[in-house]
């Protein structure tokens, strides 16, 4: 791999918000353009309560991104029938994708009126099936909007995938090297065993938590090696982790 493998990796956009920062939004889809990562991903909570109006807000933003981004739904998007809608407006909640270097799965962990995240044993054997399948050679990614560990700094620890534990074993054993996560609003990574977490902040919610500002993140993969950096919105990125993907 001569060129690094780039991946813009944002979550949390929330329009509908009290306080949503629509000027944030465009300011990293901009910079997304200016990027011309190989992927951009977007990690759930397009909206605030679920609405056919904040989606059809969140689509149009979205709709600014000149590659067209892969997109999960968040348990705020779950809300008042809004999984509907996601599939009106954004296509599949469950999504598969791969070019010659990469393969992922994303998928939609949420449950309608409850914020806490589920797989679930008969889509845990599913999932399972799909990244056996992935060919060898290309790197496995997975990402889904709760978090499979609890993220520090945040101020609450709740809301976790139920069944983190039973998820987290089944994505080291079938030799995921990333998982990408959103949700919590704060950005943070965990290495566990053989695979990175990676949890984005917020784009476009005032929620920040423990953090002073909108952010996203890059990660560039090169001689198999990950390098993620923090983008604070209009500031300059910030390398946070490297990790070894062999
Ligand atoms: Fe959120
Ligand atoms: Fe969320």
């Amino acid at each position: 791999m001569e060129e690094a493998y780039t991946i813009a990796h944002l979550s949390d956009i929330h329009v509908g918000e009290k306080g949503f920062r629509r000027d944030q939004v465009l300011k990293c889809i901009a910079e997304v353009n200016v990027l011309t990562p190989n992927l951009t991903l977007i990690t759930g909570d397009l909206t605030w309560r679920g609405l056919y109006k904040e989606f059809e807000e969140a689509r149009e933003l979205i709709d600014g991104f000149e590659q067209k981004p892969l997109v999960i739904m968040g348990n705020h998007d779950a809300y008042n029938l809004g999984y509907n809608t996601f599939e009106k407006l954004f296509g599949e909640r469950m999504i598969q994708y791969e070019d010659d270097q990469i393969f992922l799965v994303g998928v939609d962990s949420t449950q309608p009126d409850i914020d806490a995240g589920h797989i679930g044993r008969v889509f845990q054997d599913h999932l399972h099936e799909v990244l056996l399948k992935a060919p060898k050679e290309k790197i496995r990614l997975f990402s889904l909007h709760h978090h499979l560990a609890p993220v520090p700094n945040s101020g609450r620890e709740r809301d976790i995938l139920t069944d983190a534990g039973d998820v987290l074993s089944m994505l080291i054993e079938d030799n995921v090297k990333i998982t990408f996560c959103g949700h919590r609003h704060v950005s943070w990574t965990w290495h566990v065993e053989s695979m990175l977490i990676i949890h984005a902040g917020t784009v476009g919610s005032p929620r920040l938590r423990g953090m002073p500002d909108q952010s996203y993140l890059i990660i560039r993969i090169k001689n198999e090696e990950a390098s993620i950096y923090l983008k604070f919105i209009g500031k300059k990125e910030k390398l946070i982790r490297k990790f070894k993907l062999d």
